[in-house]
């Protein structure tokens, strides 16, 4: 009897083998880390994972559990929001995933053909088990014909098999799964050729070129039309709803912080990318059409002084109020004279000091309240001045700088760079450039832009219905188009910029003080909770 048990024992150990398998190398062959998710309901918990990329908004994924409630194994494939077909990387991605699950259906197959063959065995020797069983029966009836011997022998027998026959049930079950699983498998491959076939026929090569000669009309386009509302190719919506994708934000350790909020919190607060601009909240009416308005990210907690530039040129006077109650509700301010004229509404005040354009020069200069002093300035090399390189709406809108939560940042544009914008990370100290990247939207054709978590977001213009529609992200030197509509409330914006202390849009909006909220999508892992 030792031989089918131990054969049993096989069948079964490859079974949890399959399951661990499952549950924690497949992750790995698809690349990507995992997070626990919600166990499916009424499934096994142990038995069911999640897999989720650091970043959803950016690649493949697949969510797979060895069982839902009806005891199916479930692999769900979720294509990535935006277009995919922006970079080659998420072709070869695609492809790689592709390949892993090929892989993992052979490994699969290899498996099944093992414990079908297994199961044969052990269902001959279920059938050997009941003709016994028949037999014994028989014999039990039929005592005068047989041997005691001969008798004892079969009984032994039969209770050493009896045990058996559950855990061939119990092998049956486990039996069906694997031929689901493999179903599960293959449906997923099925479903990746198809993305495949759509995505241009198996060929990389040629989905590549298509791709960049995509881009190029679009970027072709963007330049004589000034800015090219248009979102890229649907692509990979059309993916997703052929994947039939369940909707990425339910899982409840993901969670979306939005709004302004205390000091403490927003420390923990992690940076995320933007999903929403709330609609424009009017601080105050005031000063003319151009101007800009703004608080130190660096304050110290009170201190919420307000300061304020009217108009783009041939003004050296700073407002400074006392507090934001002071700035909606009074006109009572102190000036601060400096020692230039600016040029645009690009200023920004950070840690006690404001950062300005000198009018008619690509000069920055650092002007410190404190000691009315200028305590550092620097040209920024290459930078077009003077309505070179001007946002939208001109105004000598040249360099726009501002701060997020990553520091000081210039945002213009070259000749070398062909009039696209250029983003420079500044030493605020120093303001030499620590590191630029070159984009290939034409700054010109920018309605405004501001910089959250290093990613820099353009709007399309600054009259009429504003949308940001263009995202840069200088930690993958990447570009996407978006489409967040931005309340133009009073029809033209000419100064527009994130405050990562308080969470919020600053906007000049035709003589009137605006602030937004901004949503901001972050993933938080359960160990941040
Ligand atoms: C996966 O995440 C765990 C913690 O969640 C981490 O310790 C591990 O280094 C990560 N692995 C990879 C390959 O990123
Ligand atoms: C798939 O299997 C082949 C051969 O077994 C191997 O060369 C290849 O690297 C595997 N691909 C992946 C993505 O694991
Ligand atoms: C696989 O796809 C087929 C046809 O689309 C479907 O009938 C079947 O139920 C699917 N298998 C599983 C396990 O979901
Ligand atoms: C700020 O957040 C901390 C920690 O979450 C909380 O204890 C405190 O009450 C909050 N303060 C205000 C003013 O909301
Ligand atoms: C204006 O501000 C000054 C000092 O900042 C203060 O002395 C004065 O009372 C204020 N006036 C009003 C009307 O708030
Ligand atoms: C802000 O300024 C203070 C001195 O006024 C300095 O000690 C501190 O390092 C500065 N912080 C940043 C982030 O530049
Ligand atoms: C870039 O930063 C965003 C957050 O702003 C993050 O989600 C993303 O994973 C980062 N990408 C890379 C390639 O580091
Ligand atoms: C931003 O959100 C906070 C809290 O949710 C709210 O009190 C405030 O009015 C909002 N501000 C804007 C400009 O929408």
């Amino acid at each position: 009897m030792s031989v089918p048990l131990l054969k049993i024992g096989v069948v079964l150990s490859t079974m949890a083998m399959i399951t661990n398998w499952m549950s924690q190398t497949l992750p790995s062959l698809v690349g990507l880390n995992t997070t626990k998710l919600t166990a499916a309901q009424g499934g096994y918990p142990d038995r069911s994972i999640g897999v989720l990329p650091a970043n959803p908004e950016e690649s493949w994924q697949v969510y797979s559990s060895a069982q839902d409630s009806e005891g199916r194994c479930v692999c769900t494939v979720v294509a990535p929001q935006q277009t995919m077909c922006s970079r080659d990387a998420r072709t070869k991605q695609l492809r790689q995933l592709l390949e892993k699950v090929q892989n993992m259906t052979q490994s699969i197959q290899v498996l099944d053909q093992r414990t079908q063959r297994d199961l044969q065995y052990v269902v001959k020797m279920e059938d050997q088990l009941r003709g016994l069983e028949t037999k014994f029966r028989q014999v039990e009836e039929n005592h005068k014909q047989n041997i005691a011997k001969q008798y004892k022998a079969i009984k032994a027998k039969m209770a050493e098999l009896r045990p058996l026959i559950p855990v061939l049930e119990e092998y049956k079950a486990d039996a069906r799964l694997v031929q689901q699983f493999k179903e599960e498998v293959q449906n997923l491959t099925s479903s990746l050729s198809l993305l495949q076939q759509e995505m241009g026929a198996y060929d990389y090569d040629d989905l590549h070129s298509r791709v960049v000669s995509l881009e190029e009309r679009l970027r072709a386009c963007m330049q004589k039309l000034g800015h090219c509302g248009e979102k890229t190719t649907t692509l990979s919506d059309l993916a997703a709803h052929r994947l039939n994708v369940r909707h990425k934000y339910t899982d409840p350790s993901m969670r979306v912080d939005a709004g302004l909020s205390n000091i403490t919190a927003k420390k923990v607060m992690a940076c995320g990318k933007l999903t929403g601009i709330s609609d424009a909240i009017t601080i105050k009416t005031s000063g003319s059409r151009f101007g800009s308005w703004m608080t130190d990210p660096l304050a110290p907690e009170g201190d919420t002084r307000v300061w304020y530039m009217d108009g783009y040129h041939n003004n050296r006077f700073v407002r400074e109020y006392k507090s934001m109650a002071d700035f909606m509700t009074s006109d009572n301010f102190t000036s601060h004279r400096l020692p230039h004229p600016w040029s645009g509404t690009g200023q920004v005040v950070y840690n006690g000091s404001i950062y300005f354009n000198k009018f008619q020069s690509n000069m920055i200069i650092k002007f410190d309240f404190k000691t009315s002093t200028i305590s550092k300035s620097q040209r920024l090399d290459n930078s077009g001045y003077s309505n070179t390189y001007h946002y939208a709406w001109g105004g000598h809108s040249d360099i726009d700088l501002m701060v997020d939560e990553g520091g000081l940042w210039a945002i213009y544009a070259t000749n070398q760079n062909a009039g696209n914008i250029v983003i420079s990370k500044l030493h605020p100290l120093t303001l030499h450039i620590i590191q630029s990247w070159t984009t290939n939207h034409p700054r010109r054709s920018a309605g405004e832009s501001f910089m959250i978590c290093g990613t820099l977001y353009v709007t399309n213009g600054y009259s009429g219905g504003t949308k940001v529609y263009y995202a840069y992200q200088t930690n993958s030197s990447t570009y996407e188009y978006i489409d967040i509509v931005l309340q133009n409330k009073y029809s033209h914006i000419s100064m527009l910029d994130y405050n990562p202390r308080d969470r919020a849009l600053y906007a000049w909006n035709n003589g009137h003080q605006v602030l937004y909220n901004v949503t901001l999508f972050h993933v938080i892992r359960s160990e941040q909770l």
